[in-house]
Protein backbone atom coordinates (compact mmCIF):
# COMPACT_ATOMS: atom_id res chain seq x y z
CA UNK A 1 0.00 0.00 0.00
CA UNK A 2 1.36 3.28 -0.76
CA UNK A 3 2.46 5.66 2.03
CA UNK A 4 0.32 8.74 2.40
CA UNK A 5 3.76 11.19 3.47
CA UNK A 6 5.31 9.13 0.41
CA UNK A 7 2.79 10.83 -1.53
CA UNK A 8 3.00 14.18 -0.01
CA UNK A 9 6.92 14.06 -0.16
CA UNK A 10 6.24 13.76 -4.04
CA UNK A 11 3.69 16.14 -3.90
CA UNK A 12 6.09 18.96 -2.13
CA UNK A 13 8.25 18.25 -5.27
CA UNK A 14 5.47 19.54 -7.66
CA UNK A 15 5.18 22.75 -5.33
CA UNK A 16 5.67 24.54 -8.21
CA UNK A 17 2.95 23.16 -10.45
CA UNK A 18 0.67 23.72 -7.28
CA UNK A 19 1.10 27.12 -6.56
CA UNK A 20 0.87 27.75 -10.68
CA UNK A 21 -3.01 26.17 -10.27
CA UNK A 22 -3.18 28.63 -7.02
CA UNK A 23 -6.79 29.86 -9.02
CA UNK A 24 -7.56 26.46 -9.38
CA UNK A 25 -10.29 24.74 -6.33
CA UNK A 26 -8.61 21.45 -6.66
CA UNK A 27 -4.93 22.30 -6.34
CA UNK A 28 -3.06 20.84 -4.33
CA UNK A 29 -2.96 22.59 -0.64
CA UNK A 30 0.00 24.56 0.26
CA UNK A 31 0.42 22.92 3.96
CA UNK A 32 0.61 19.73 6.03
CA UNK A 33 -2.29 18.38 5.33
CA UNK A 34 -2.74 15.03 3.38
CA UNK A 35 -5.48 16.54 1.17
CA UNK A 36 -7.57 19.14 0.46
CA UNK A 37 -11.55 19.77 0.52
CA UNK A 38 -13.00 23.27 -0.91
CA UNK A 39 -16.44 23.56 -0.07
CA UNK A 40 -17.84 26.13 -2.86
CA UNK A 41 -20.73 27.62 -1.26
CA UNK A 42 -22.14 29.52 -4.35
CA UNK A 43 -21.92 26.60 -6.46
CA UNK A 44 -25.00 24.96 -5.67
CA UNK A 45 -26.05 22.05 -7.04
CA UNK A 46 -29.92 22.04 -6.33
CA UNK A 47 -31.97 20.79 -3.11
CA UNK A 48 -31.31 17.20 -1.32
CA UNK A 49 -34.98 15.26 -1.66
CA UNK A 50 -35.70 14.02 1.71
CA UNK A 51 -36.60 10.78 -0.39
CA UNK A 52 -32.95 10.24 -1.05
CA UNK A 53 -33.21 8.67 2.49
CA UNK A 54 -35.81 5.94 1.87
CA UNK A 55 -36.12 2.34 2.89
CA UNK A 56 -37.21 -0.70 1.14
CA UNK A 57 -39.23 -3.34 3.30
CA UNK A 58 -40.80 -6.24 1.00
CA UNK A 59 -42.61 -9.39 2.71
CA UNK A 60 -38.94 -11.72 2.16
CA UNK A 61 -38.52 -13.78 5.29
CA UNK A 62 -37.84 -11.65 8.67
CA UNK A 63 -37.92 -8.53 7.20
CA UNK A 64 -42.00 -8.11 7.32
CA UNK A 65 -43.05 -10.29 9.68
CA UNK A 66 -40.80 -10.56 13.24
CA UNK A 67 -38.74 -7.24 11.79
CA UNK A 68 -41.94 -5.11 11.87
CA UNK A 69 -44.84 -7.24 12.55
CA UNK A 70 -45.02 -9.18 15.99
CA UNK A 71 -48.81 -8.61 16.41
CA UNK A 72 -50.72 -7.20 19.02
CA UNK A 73 -50.57 -9.46 21.52
CA UNK A 74 -46.85 -10.28 21.76
CA UNK A 75 -45.00 -9.77 24.62
CA UNK A 76 -42.43 -7.58 22.52
CA UNK A 77 -43.43 -4.33 22.71
CA UNK A 78 -46.07 -2.92 19.62
CA UNK A 79 -47.75 0.05 18.83
CA UNK A 80 -51.07 -1.82 17.00
CA UNK A 81 -48.89 -5.12 15.90
CA UNK A 82 -45.85 -2.83 15.25
CA UNK A 83 -42.57 -3.31 16.76
CA UNK A 84 -42.16 -0.19 19.10
CA UNK A 85 -38.25 -0.21 19.46
CA UNK A 86 -38.23 -0.15 15.44
CA UNK A 87 -40.80 3.11 15.16
CA UNK A 88 -38.59 4.64 17.70
CA UNK A 89 -35.37 4.16 15.91
CA UNK A 90 -36.67 5.35 12.58
CA UNK A 91 -38.00 8.41 13.86
CA UNK A 92 -34.81 9.61 14.29
CA UNK A 93 -33.24 9.56 11.33
CA UNK A 94 -36.27 11.04 9.44
CA UNK A 95 -37.58 8.63 7.19
CA UNK A 96 -39.03 9.97 4.52
CA UNK A 97 -40.10 7.49 2.17
CA UNK A 98 -40.55 3.43 2.29
CA UNK A 99 -41.11 1.34 -0.81
CA UNK A 100 -43.44 -2.09 -0.02
CA UNK A 101 -44.43 -4.74 -0.49
CA UNK A 102 -41.40 -5.74 -3.20
CA UNK A 103 -39.15 -6.54 -4.80
CA UNK A 104 -39.87 -9.59 -6.70
CA UNK A 105 -42.37 -10.83 -4.44
CA UNK A 106 -44.46 -7.46 -5.24
CA UNK A 107 -45.71 -8.79 -9.30
CA UNK A 108 -46.89 -12.23 -7.00
CA UNK A 109 -48.70 -10.39 -4.46
CA UNK A 110 -52.86 -9.35 -4.77
CA UNK A 111 -53.33 -6.79 -2.27
CA UNK A 112 -56.80 -7.62 -1.72
CA UNK A 113 -55.39 -10.78 0.15
CA UNK A 114 -54.11 -8.03 2.61
CA UNK A 115 -57.50 -5.77 3.46
CA UNK A 116 -60.48 -6.65 5.18
CA UNK A 117 -61.25 -8.09 8.40
CA UNK A 118 -58.02 -10.43 9.63
CA UNK A 119 -59.10 -13.80 10.37
CA UNK A 120 -60.48 -13.83 6.58
CA UNK A 121 -57.63 -13.34 4.86
CA UNK A 122 -55.82 -16.09 3.22
CA UNK A 123 -52.42 -17.73 3.15
CA UNK A 124 -50.59 -17.88 0.26
CA UNK A 125 -47.06 -18.99 -0.90
CA UNK A 126 -44.33 -16.79 -0.16
CA UNK A 127 -42.90 -15.53 -3.46
CA UNK A 128 -39.36 -16.15 -1.88
CA UNK A 129 -40.49 -19.26 0.30
CA UNK A 130 -38.22 -21.77 -1.89
CA UNK A 131 -35.12 -20.53 0.38
CA UNK A 132 -36.89 -20.26 3.38
CA UNK A 133 -37.09 -23.87 4.56
CA UNK A 134 -37.45 -24.63 8.43
CA UNK A 135 -36.26 -23.38 11.24
CA UNK A 136 -37.42 -20.37 9.59
CA UNK A 137 -41.18 -19.95 10.95
CA UNK A 138 -43.94 -20.73 9.07
CA UNK A 139 -44.88 -17.38 8.17
CA UNK A 140 -41.93 -16.72 6.00
CA UNK A 141 -43.32 -19.72 3.26
CA UNK A 142 -46.95 -19.25 3.76
CA UNK A 143 -47.64 -15.54 4.22
CA UNK A 144 -50.53 -15.25 6.57
CA UNK A 145 -51.36 -11.61 5.15
CA UNK A 146 -51.36 -10.00 8.24
CA UNK A 147 -49.86 -7.01 7.30
CA UNK A 148 -51.50 -5.60 4.42
CA UNK A 149 -51.78 -2.28 2.77
CA UNK A 150 -53.65 -1.06 6.29
CA UNK A 151 -50.51 -2.11 8.53
CA UNK A 152 -47.90 -0.43 5.76
CA UNK A 153 -49.76 3.08 5.85
CA UNK A 154 -50.25 2.77 9.64
CA UNK A 155 -46.21 1.75 9.57
CA UNK A 156 -45.26 4.81 7.45
CA UNK A 157 -47.43 7.02 9.35
CA UNK A 158 -46.09 5.75 12.74
CA UNK A 159 -42.57 7.03 11.35
CA UNK A 160 -43.30 10.06 9.68
CA UNK A 161 -42.53 8.56 6.53
CA UNK A 162 -44.76 8.08 2.97
CA UNK A 163 -45.70 4.88 1.40
CA UNK A 164 -44.42 4.32 -1.94
CA UNK A 165 -46.36 0.96 -2.87
CA UNK A 166 -45.02 -1.32 -6.21
CA UNK A 167 -47.87 -2.68 -8.30
CA UNK A 168 -47.98 -6.41 -9.21
CA UNK A 169 -47.94 -6.03 -13.39
CA UNK A 170 -46.47 -9.81 -13.81
CA UNK A 171 -49.64 -11.53 -12.73
CA UNK A 172 -52.36 -9.49 -12.20
CA UNK A 173 -54.70 -7.36 -14.70
CA UNK A 174 -54.06 -3.41 -15.02
CA UNK A 175 -57.64 -3.12 -13.50
CA UNK A 176 -56.15 -4.36 -10.07
CA UNK A 177 -53.66 -1.43 -10.07
CA UNK A 178 -55.94 1.22 -10.09
CA UNK A 179 -58.76 -0.26 -7.59
CA UNK A 180 -55.85 -0.42 -5.14
CA UNK A 181 -55.25 3.62 -5.94
CA UNK A 182 -58.86 3.87 -5.77
CA UNK A 183 -58.74 1.41 -1.99
CA UNK A 184 -55.91 4.40 -1.33
CA UNK A 185 -56.99 7.25 -2.27
CA UNK A 186 -60.68 7.88 -2.91
CA UNK A 187 -62.44 9.88 -0.35
CA UNK A 188 -64.53 8.53 2.29
CA UNK A 189 -68.01 7.72 1.92
CA UNK A 190 -67.57 7.59 -2.33
CA UNK A 191 -66.90 4.16 -3.23
CA UNK A 192 -67.23 0.30 -2.16
CA UNK A 193 -63.39 0.51 -1.85
CA UNK A 194 -63.18 3.31 0.50
CA UNK A 195 -65.96 2.05 2.55
CA UNK A 196 -64.13 -0.78 2.99
CA UNK A 197 -61.12 0.69 4.39
CA UNK A 198 -63.33 2.80 6.53
CA UNK A 199 -65.27 -0.48 8.05
CA UNK A 200 -60.96 -1.72 8.70
CA UNK A 201 -60.50 1.63 10.84
CA UNK A 202 -59.20 3.98 7.87
CA UNK A 203 -61.90 6.52 7.33
CA UNK A 204 -59.58 9.35 5.58
CA UNK A 205 -57.76 8.19 2.01
CA UNK A 206 -54.21 7.06 2.44
CA UNK A 207 -53.47 9.71 -0.14
CA UNK A 208 -50.44 7.54 -1.94
CA UNK A 209 -48.80 9.22 -4.17
CA UNK A 210 -45.54 6.96 -5.31
CA UNK A 211 -46.86 3.99 -7.39
CA UNK A 212 -44.18 1.38 -8.90
CA UNK A 213 -45.06 0.12 -11.76
CA UNK A 214 -44.04 -3.24 -11.72
CA UNK A 215 -40.45 -4.61 -10.40
CA UNK A 216 -37.97 -5.63 -12.39
CA UNK A 217 -39.92 -6.17 -15.50
CA UNK A 218 -36.40 -7.69 -17.45
CA UNK A 219 -36.39 -10.42 -14.75
CA UNK A 220 -38.70 -11.86 -11.77
CA UNK A 221 -41.53 -8.98 -12.88
CA UNK A 222 -42.03 -11.02 -16.25
CA UNK A 223 -39.37 -11.66 -18.50
CA UNK A 224 -40.15 -8.69 -20.52
CA UNK A 225 -38.28 -7.13 -23.25
CA UNK A 226 -38.29 -3.35 -22.75
CA UNK A 227 -40.17 -2.73 -25.61
CA UNK A 228 -42.61 -4.81 -24.48
CA UNK A 229 -42.87 -3.60 -20.54
CA UNK A 230 -43.03 0.12 -22.04
CA UNK A 231 -46.13 -1.27 -23.79
CA UNK A 232 -47.64 -2.77 -20.70
CA UNK A 233 -46.69 0.23 -18.29
CA UNK A 234 -48.54 2.91 -21.04
CA UNK A 235 -51.48 0.38 -20.43
CA UNK A 236 -51.37 0.13 -17.01
CA UNK A 237 -51.05 4.00 -15.89
CA UNK A 238 -53.33 5.43 -18.82
CA UNK A 239 -56.29 6.97 -16.80
CA UNK A 240 -55.77 5.91 -13.45
CA UNK A 241 -57.78 8.49 -10.92
CA UNK A 242 -55.62 10.52 -8.41
CA UNK A 243 -58.45 11.42 -6.65
CA UNK A 244 -57.11 14.90 -5.83
CA UNK A 245 -53.39 13.59 -5.43
CA UNK A 246 -50.94 14.16 -8.11
CA UNK A 247 -49.72 10.28 -8.47
CA UNK A 248 -46.28 9.51 -9.86
CA UNK A 249 -45.58 6.36 -11.44
CA UNK A 250 -42.21 4.93 -11.14
CA UNK A 251 -41.06 2.32 -13.83
CA UNK A 252 -38.67 -0.34 -14.32
CA UNK A 253 -35.52 0.06 -14.92
CA UNK A 254 -32.29 -1.91 -16.11
CA UNK A 255 -30.92 -5.42 -15.07
CA UNK A 256 -27.85 -3.96 -13.53
CA UNK A 257 -26.24 -1.58 -15.88
CA UNK A 258 -28.16 -2.73 -19.28
CA UNK A 259 -28.05 0.35 -21.36
CA UNK A 260 -30.11 -1.31 -23.70
CA UNK A 261 -33.31 -1.84 -21.37
CA UNK A 262 -32.85 2.17 -20.82
CA UNK A 263 -32.90 2.99 -24.51
CA UNK A 264 -35.49 0.63 -25.54
CA UNK A 265 -38.18 1.73 -23.07
CA UNK A 266 -37.77 5.81 -23.45
CA UNK A 267 -38.01 5.09 -27.16
CA UNK A 268 -40.47 2.31 -27.06
CA UNK A 269 -42.55 4.96 -24.87
CA UNK A 270 -41.78 8.06 -26.99
CA UNK A 271 -42.45 6.30 -30.12
CA UNK A 272 -46.48 6.63 -29.30
CA UNK A 273 -45.56 10.50 -28.79
CA UNK A 274 -43.18 12.41 -26.64
CA UNK A 275 -45.95 13.73 -24.03
CA UNK A 276 -46.08 10.03 -22.83
CA UNK A 277 -42.74 10.75 -21.01
CA UNK A 278 -44.29 13.00 -19.01
CA UNK A 279 -46.69 10.00 -17.77
CA UNK A 280 -43.19 8.67 -15.88
CA UNK A 281 -42.43 10.20 -12.74
CA UNK A 282 -39.33 7.73 -12.43
CA UNK A 283 -37.14 5.36 -13.67
CA UNK A 284 -35.68 2.80 -10.88
CA UNK A 285 -32.56 1.57 -11.29
CA UNK A 286 -30.95 -1.17 -9.06
CA UNK A 287 -27.29 -1.94 -8.00
CA UNK A 288 -25.92 -4.21 -5.71
CA UNK A 289 -22.30 -4.34 -5.25
CA UNK A 290 -22.06 -8.35 -5.21
CA UNK A 291 -18.99 -10.06 -7.23
CA UNK A 292 -15.96 -9.64 -4.81
CA UNK A 293 -13.93 -12.66 -7.14
CA UNK A 294 -11.65 -9.81 -8.36
CA UNK A 295 -13.07 -10.46 -11.74
CA UNK A 296 -12.93 -14.42 -11.80
CA UNK A 297 -16.54 -15.08 -12.34
CA UNK A 298 -19.47 -13.37 -13.03
CA UNK A 299 -21.54 -16.58 -11.53
CA UNK A 300 -23.93 -15.10 -8.78
CA UNK A 301 -23.09 -17.25 -6.17
CA UNK A 302 -20.18 -18.20 -6.68
CA UNK A 303 -18.52 -14.25 -7.14
CA UNK A 304 -20.15 -13.30 -3.56
CA UNK A 305 -17.66 -12.47 -0.56
CA UNK A 306 -18.62 -12.98 2.99
CA UNK A 307 -19.99 -10.67 5.16
CA UNK A 308 -17.78 -10.91 8.23
CA UNK A 309 -14.64 -12.82 7.23
CA UNK A 310 -12.89 -10.13 4.54
CA UNK A 311 -9.35 -8.75 4.52
CA UNK A 312 -8.40 -5.40 3.14
CA UNK A 313 -8.56 -6.28 -0.62
CA UNK A 314 -11.93 -7.71 -0.25
CA UNK A 315 -13.12 -4.20 1.47
CA UNK A 316 -11.36 -1.97 -1.41
CA UNK A 317 -13.07 -4.40 -4.11
CA UNK A 318 -16.74 -4.34 -2.13
CA UNK A 319 -16.33 -0.44 -2.09
CA UNK A 320 -14.93 -0.05 -5.87
CA UNK A 321 -17.95 -2.19 -6.87
CA UNK A 322 -20.08 -0.13 -4.31
CA UNK A 323 -18.86 3.12 -6.01
CA UNK A 324 -20.07 2.34 -9.80
CA UNK A 325 -23.51 3.76 -8.72
CA UNK A 326 -21.49 7.07 -10.10
CA UNK A 327 -21.01 5.95 -13.14
CA UNK A 328 -24.44 4.32 -13.49
CA UNK A 329 -26.30 7.48 -12.35
CA UNK A 330 -24.46 9.22 -15.09
CA UNK A 331 -24.49 6.78 -17.90
CA UNK A 332 -28.18 6.26 -17.50
CA UNK A 333 -29.30 9.98 -16.74
CA UNK A 334 -27.77 10.70 -20.63
CA UNK A 335 -29.45 8.17 -22.02
CA UNK A 336 -33.29 8.88 -20.60
CA UNK A 337 -32.24 12.96 -21.39
CA UNK A 338 -32.02 10.92 -25.32
CA UNK A 339 -35.59 11.03 -25.43
CA UNK A 340 -36.42 13.00 -22.61
CA UNK A 341 -34.61 15.98 -23.35
CA UNK A 342 -36.01 18.22 -20.78
CA UNK A 343 -35.52 15.80 -17.95
CA UNK A 344 -38.91 15.69 -16.21
CA UNK A 345 -38.29 11.82 -15.50
CA UNK A 346 -35.78 11.45 -12.28
CA UNK A 347 -33.76 8.20 -11.01
CA UNK A 348 -35.30 6.29 -8.41
CA UNK A 349 -32.53 3.84 -7.18
CA UNK A 350 -34.66 1.79 -5.32
CA UNK A 351 -32.84 -0.68 -4.26
CA UNK A 352 -28.90 -0.09 -3.18
CA UNK A 353 -26.41 -2.14 -1.07
CA UNK A 354 -23.79 -4.52 -0.59
CA UNK A 355 -25.25 -8.33 -1.04
CA UNK A 356 -23.04 -10.95 0.91
CA UNK A 357 -22.96 -15.10 0.73
CA UNK A 358 -25.23 -16.03 3.11
CA UNK A 359 -23.99 -17.60 6.08
CA UNK A 360 -23.83 -14.19 8.93
CA UNK A 361 -27.36 -14.09 9.69
CA UNK A 362 -27.78 -13.35 13.05
CA UNK A 363 -31.42 -15.32 12.91
CA UNK A 364 -31.10 -18.77 11.82
CA UNK A 365 -33.51 -19.34 8.99
CA UNK A 366 -33.45 -15.23 7.37
CA UNK A 367 -33.10 -15.59 3.82
CA UNK A 368 -30.75 -13.07 2.82
CA UNK A 369 -30.38 -11.72 5.86
CA UNK A 370 -26.69 -10.27 6.48
CA UNK A 371 -24.61 -8.75 9.78
CA UNK A 372 -23.55 -5.57 8.55
CA UNK A 373 -19.97 -4.63 9.11
CA UNK A 374 -18.26 -1.09 9.69
CA UNK A 375 -17.90 -1.72 5.98
CA UNK A 376 -21.17 -1.51 5.37
CA UNK A 377 -21.25 1.81 6.96
CA UNK A 378 -18.54 2.98 5.20
CA UNK A 379 -20.20 1.64 1.51
CA UNK A 380 -23.39 3.41 2.97
CA UNK A 381 -21.85 6.85 3.64
CA UNK A 382 -19.95 6.37 0.13
CA UNK A 383 -23.54 6.00 -1.55
CA UNK A 384 -25.53 8.49 0.29
CA UNK A 385 -22.82 11.16 -0.90
CA UNK A 386 -23.17 10.15 -4.11
CA UNK A 387 -26.67 10.63 -3.92
CA UNK A 388 -26.38 13.64 -2.47
CA UNK A 389 -23.84 14.76 -5.53
CA UNK A 390 -26.52 14.78 -7.74
CA UNK A 391 -29.87 16.16 -6.45
CA UNK A 392 -30.98 16.98 -9.79
CA UNK A 393 -30.76 13.49 -10.36
CA UNK A 394 -32.23 11.21 -7.92
CA UNK A 395 -35.54 11.57 -6.61
CA UNK A 396 -36.06 8.63 -4.34
CA UNK A 397 -33.47 6.50 -3.07
CA UNK A 398 -34.10 3.17 -0.78
CA UNK A 399 -31.72 0.81 0.86
CA UNK A 400 -32.49 -2.75 0.61
CA UNK A 401 -33.46 -3.96 2.89
CA UNK A 402 -34.59 -1.84 5.92
CA UNK A 403 -34.31 -5.32 8.43
CA UNK A 404 -33.09 -8.37 8.69
CA UNK A 405 -32.19 -8.48 5.19
CA UNK A 406 -29.12 -7.26 3.03
CA UNK A 407 -27.80 -3.99 3.83
CA UNK A 408 -30.22 -3.41 6.84
CA UNK A 409 -30.40 -0.60 9.56
CA UNK A 410 -31.35 -2.89 11.95
CA UNK A 411 -31.50 -6.30 13.55
CA UNK A 412 -34.45 -7.66 15.20
CA UNK A 413 -35.71 -11.33 16.78
CA UNK A 414 -38.58 -11.39 19.14
CA UNK A 415 -37.50 -8.96 21.41
CA UNK A 416 -34.09 -8.65 20.08
CA UNK A 417 -33.09 -5.86 18.50
CA UNK A 418 -30.05 -3.88 17.48
CA UNK A 419 -29.36 -1.09 15.50
CA UNK A 420 -26.49 -1.94 13.03
CA UNK A 421 -23.22 0.77 11.80
CA UNK A 422 -25.36 1.20 8.38
CA UNK A 423 -28.46 2.35 10.62
CA UNK A 424 -25.76 5.07 12.53
CA UNK A 425 -24.67 6.02 9.25
CA UNK A 426 -28.31 7.10 8.02
CA UNK A 427 -29.26 9.07 11.54
CA UNK A 428 -25.65 11.47 10.50
CA UNK A 429 -26.61 12.00 7.35
CA UNK A 430 -30.19 12.89 8.29
CA UNK A 431 -28.53 16.35 8.36
CA UNK A 432 -28.34 16.47 5.31
CA UNK A 433 -32.63 16.24 4.47
CA UNK A 434 -34.04 19.39 2.33
CA UNK A 435 -30.61 21.25 2.50
CA UNK A 436 -28.93 22.37 -0.66
CA UNK A 437 -26.45 20.78 -2.41
CA UNK A 438 -23.24 22.37 -2.67
CA UNK A 439 -20.01 21.65 -4.58
CA UNK A 440 -17.13 19.92 -2.59
CA UNK A 441 -14.24 19.12 -4.35
CA UNK A 442 -11.58 16.49 -2.73
CA UNK A 443 -8.23 15.96 -3.25
CA UNK A 444 -6.86 12.99 -2.08
CA UNK A 445 -3.87 10.75 -2.78
CA UNK A 446 -5.22 7.27 -3.74
CA UNK A 447 -4.79 3.92 -1.95
CA UNK A 448 -3.36 1.45 -3.87
CA UNK A 449 -3.30 -2.19 -3.23
CA UNK A 450 -2.16 -5.24 -4.54
CA UNK A 451 -5.51 -6.95 -6.20
CA UNK A 452 -3.75 -10.52 -7.11
CA UNK A 453 -0.16 -9.58 -8.14
CA UNK A 454 -2.22 -6.92 -10.09
CA UNK A 455 -1.50 -3.42 -8.74
CA UNK A 456 -5.24 -1.64 -8.00
CA UNK A 457 -6.40 1.61 -6.40
CA UNK A 458 -9.26 3.10 -5.21
CA UNK A 459 -9.97 7.29 -4.49
CA UNK A 460 -8.70 8.46 -0.96
CA UNK A 461 -11.51 10.29 0.23
CA UNK A 462 -14.66 11.58 -1.15
CA UNK A 463 -18.10 12.85 0.45
CA UNK A 464 -20.59 15.76 -0.06
CA UNK A 465 -21.92 19.03 1.59
CA UNK A 466 -25.10 20.72 2.06
CA UNK A 467 -26.17 24.05 3.36
CA UNK A 468 -29.08 24.73 5.09
CA UNK A 469 -29.63 28.54 5.71
CA UNK A 470 -25.87 29.06 8.47
CA UNK A 471 -24.79 25.14 8.86
CA UNK A 472 -23.05 23.39 6.28
CA UNK A 473 -23.01 19.72 7.18
CA UNK A 474 -20.15 17.89 5.01
CA UNK A 475 -19.65 14.24 5.22
CA UNK A 476 -16.87 12.16 3.99
CA UNK A 477 -15.57 8.64 4.42
CA UNK A 478 -11.88 7.73 4.83
CA UNK A 479 -11.76 4.50 3.05
CA UNK A 480 -7.87 3.25 4.20
CA UNK A 481 -7.99 0.34 6.45
CA UNK A 482 -5.24 1.54 7.91
CA UNK A 483 -4.09 5.19 7.54
CA UNK A 484 -5.60 8.53 8.95
CA UNK A 485 -5.72 11.48 6.31
CA UNK A 486 -5.47 15.25 7.70
CA UNK A 487 -7.44 17.34 5.52
CA UNK A 488 -7.68 21.31 5.09
CA UNK A 489 -11.19 22.02 4.43
CA UNK A 490 -11.62 25.39 2.68
CA UNK A 491 -15.29 27.47 2.79
CA UNK A 492 -15.22 29.50 -0.16
CA UNK A 493 -17.53 32.83 0.47
CA UNK A 494 -18.32 31.87 4.20
CA UNK A 495 -16.44 31.93 8.01
CA UNK A 496 -16.83 29.73 10.84
CA UNK A 497 -18.23 30.47 13.58
CA UNK A 498 -18.23 27.08 14.93
CA UNK A 499 -18.88 23.22 14.85
CA UNK A 500 -18.95 20.03 15.81
CA UNK A 501 -17.97 16.61 14.21
CA UNK A 502 -19.36 12.83 14.47
CA UNK A 503 -17.17 10.51 13.71
CA UNK A 504 -18.26 6.81 13.29
CA UNK A 505 -15.08 4.27 13.02
CA UNK A 506 -13.48 1.16 14.76
CA UNK A 507 -10.88 -0.45 15.38
CA UNK A 508 -11.37 -3.44 13.78
CA UNK A 509 -12.71 -3.03 10.45
CA UNK A 510 -15.54 -5.97 10.61
CA UNK A 511 -16.66 -4.38 14.01
CA UNK A 512 -20.34 -5.14 14.05
CA UNK A 513 -23.43 -4.73 16.54
CA UNK A 514 -24.95 -7.52 17.32
CA UNK A 515 -28.05 -8.52 19.67
CA UNK A 516 -25.38 -9.47 22.99
CA UNK A 517 -23.07 -6.27 21.95
CA UNK A 518 -25.64 -3.63 21.18
CA UNK A 519 -23.02 -0.77 21.36
CA UNK A 520 -19.33 -1.77 19.11
CA UNK A 521 -19.67 0.46 16.06
CA UNK A 522 -21.85 3.72 17.47
CA UNK A 523 -20.75 7.40 16.28
CA UNK A 524 -18.46 9.74 18.70
CA UNK A 525 -19.47 13.40 18.32
CA UNK A 526 -16.87 16.13 19.70
CA UNK A 527 -16.93 19.61 19.04
CA UNK A 528 -14.85 21.39 16.43
CA UNK A 529 -12.15 23.76 16.51
CA UNK A 530 -13.95 25.80 13.48
CA UNK A 531 -12.98 29.35 12.88
CA UNK A 532 -12.56 31.42 10.21
CA UNK A 533 -12.50 30.31 6.30
CA UNK A 534 -10.29 27.17 7.19
CA UNK A 535 -10.49 24.53 9.03
CA UNK A 536 -7.98 21.42 9.52
CA UNK A 537 -9.65 17.69 10.17
CA UNK A 538 -8.17 14.23 10.95
CA UNK A 539 -10.02 11.63 9.05
CA UNK A 540 -9.73 8.23 11.33
CA UNK A 541 -8.71 5.29 9.14
CA UNK A 542 -11.78 3.21 7.97
CA UNK A 543 -14.27 5.66 9.13
CA UNK A 544 -17.54 7.66 8.25
CA UNK A 545 -17.42 11.84 9.02
CA UNK A 546 -19.88 14.08 9.43
CA UNK A 547 -19.10 17.51 10.10
CA UNK A 548 -21.61 20.18 11.09
CA UNK A 549 -20.08 24.08 10.94
CA UNK A 550 -22.13 27.02 12.08
CA UNK A 551 -21.43 29.86 9.88
CA UNK A 552 -20.83 33.93 11.02
O1 LIG B 1 -33.79 -7.20 -2.43
C1 LIG B 1 -33.93 -8.53 -2.82
C2 LIG B 1 -34.34 -8.70 -4.28
O2 LIG B 1 -33.36 -8.19 -5.10
C3 LIG B 1 -35.59 -7.95 -4.70
O3 LIG B 1 -36.75 -8.65 -4.41
C4 LIG B 1 -35.41 -7.83 -6.18
O4 LIG B 1 -36.07 -6.70 -6.72
C5 LIG B 1 -33.91 -7.78 -6.35
O5 LIG B 1 -33.48 -8.61 -7.34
Amino acid sequence: MIKRREFLRRAAATAGFALACKSSPVAWAQSDSDARIDVLLDEPLGPISPNIYGHFTENLSGVIYDGIWVGENSKVPNVNGIRKELIDQMRKIKPAIVRFPGGCFADSYDWRDGIGPVDKRPRRTNFWSFGDPPPAPVTHRYDPNRFGTNEFVQFCQLIGGQPYLAANLRSLPAEQFYRWVEYCNSPAGTTTLADERAAAGFKDPFNVRYWGVGNESWGCGGNFTAQEYAVEYRRFTTWVPGYGNELSFIASGPDGDSREWTRGFFEEIARKGKEQIRGIYGWALHHYAWNLSRGKTQDWNAGKGDALKFDPVDWYEVLREGDRMESMINAHWQIMGETDTDHHVKLVVDEWGPWYRPGSELTPGDQIEQLPTLRDAVFSGMTLDTFNRHPEKIGIACCAQLINCLNSLYLAHEDKFCVTPVGHVFQMYASHQAAQSVRAEFSAPSIHYDRDGKPASFWGLKGSASLLEKNLVLTAVNPDVSHELEARIMIRGAQAKSGQATVLTASNIHAHNTFAQREAVVPRTEKLEARGPNLNFRFPAASVVKLEVQLA
